[in-house]
């Protein structure tokens, strides 16, 4: 437990239902607060969620939901749902983040904190200029869960979660330790950006690797992927030093090999995206990297070519 008390009720949103988003509101609500959901699609203003746990016990819940699209309400309708909501957790995909937050930003109320949490880098720089009062962290996580339907998820993985500051007026102490309550293994990490570059490097190494060779995680092992892991490494370790971030070329390769081996047998969400012919997270991973690089006159070969391939294949199915 922590040592700072709870409020009694905090308002806390979840925008965007997917997996993870869905995990959270369980976790929470598991905690004792109820967050209630923002979505695009929903007309229905209220859901059952059923939660199948690692242990494979089912229950099920009552979750309000808010949705963000101004057809399906007046933006008058939108203020007064979040009006004094404290903490909104943006759990949609890298390239979803800047609309859903757009679809908001007017009726957002002054102190509400946001929480972006996504694979890959890149939104916290946009949504931390869109704020004038707000503050901004960020989180990454490697809980695993999976959608059985769509309302329904499986918590498949207990991994951890580390969240710390970005800019603006910093998280209250309240809202940390309730979310530092009920997220199983999490951490608030100051500076978080150095852990940001380390999942972002998993993140480059085994996504796009997975979904050209369109195998599992585990594949990766293989001695022939390892000289192509190294450059990809390398590159990210000079681009996140010319950011003014310290990472350890070891450290990583260590790591990602210790995640190859820990999830061999999944086959990674970019795999997943490709597979179902969806959006792939790639501008937010590989691309990351190249804008980065590119701001500071680095060159990123590796990245390029495996943004690049990845990119052929989108286009394969997205028009
Ligand atoms: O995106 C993913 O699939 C995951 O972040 C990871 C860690 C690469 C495992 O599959």
């Amino acid at each position: 437990m922590n040592e700072v008390e709870f409020k009694a009720d905090p308002k806390v949103a979840i925008l965007g239902a997917g997996a993870i988003g869905q995990l959270l509101y369980h976790q929470l609500s598991a905690a004792g607060t109820c967050p209630y959901f923002i979505t695009r699609k929903e007309t229905l203003s209220k859901q059952t969620l059923t939660f199948t746990s690692l242990e494979n016990k089912v229950s099920d819940s009552e979750a309000q939901l808010l949705s963000s699209a101004t057809q399906l309400h007046s933006d008058d309708q939108l203020a007064s749902t979040l009006a004094g909501t404290e903490l909104i957790i943006v759990c949609v995909k890298a390239y979803q983040v800047r609309s859903a937050i757009d679809a908001i930003l007017s009726r957002l109320p002054k102190q509400c904190h946001i929480l972006l949490l996504h694979n890959g880098m890149g939104p916290h720089l946009e949504v931390a200029k869109q704020l004038s009062t707000q503050g901004l962290s960020v989180g990454t996580t490697s809980q695993g869960a999976l959608k059985l339907a769509p309302w329904h998820i499986q918590q498949t993985g207990s991994g951890s979660t580390q969240f710390g500051h970005v800019s603006g007026s910093k998280l209250p102490e309240t809202l940390k330790a309730l979310l530092l309550n009920a997220i199983t293994h999490s951490q608030w990490c100051d500076p978080i950006l150095p852990l940001l570059w380390q999942k972002l490097a998993i993140n480059a190494v085994i996504n796009p690797l997975t979904a050209i060779e369109q195998c599992r995680n585990g594949d990766l092992a293989a001695p022939h992927y390892q000289t192509m892991q190294g450059k990809i490494i390398s590159e990210l370790v000079e681009v996140a030093h010319a950011d003014g971030v310290e990472l350890d070329k070891l450290v990583l390769t260590n790591r990602i090999d210790e995640v190859i081996k820990l999830t061999a047998n999944n086959f990674s969400s970019m795999h997943q995206d490709v597979a179902n012919k969806r959006q792939t997270e790639i501008e937010a991973i590989s691309g990351y990297i190249i804008k980065r690089a590119a701001i500071h006159g680095l060159t990123s070969e590796a990245n390029q070519q495996l943004f690049e391939q990845v990119k052929v294949l989108e286009s394969r199915y997205l028009s």
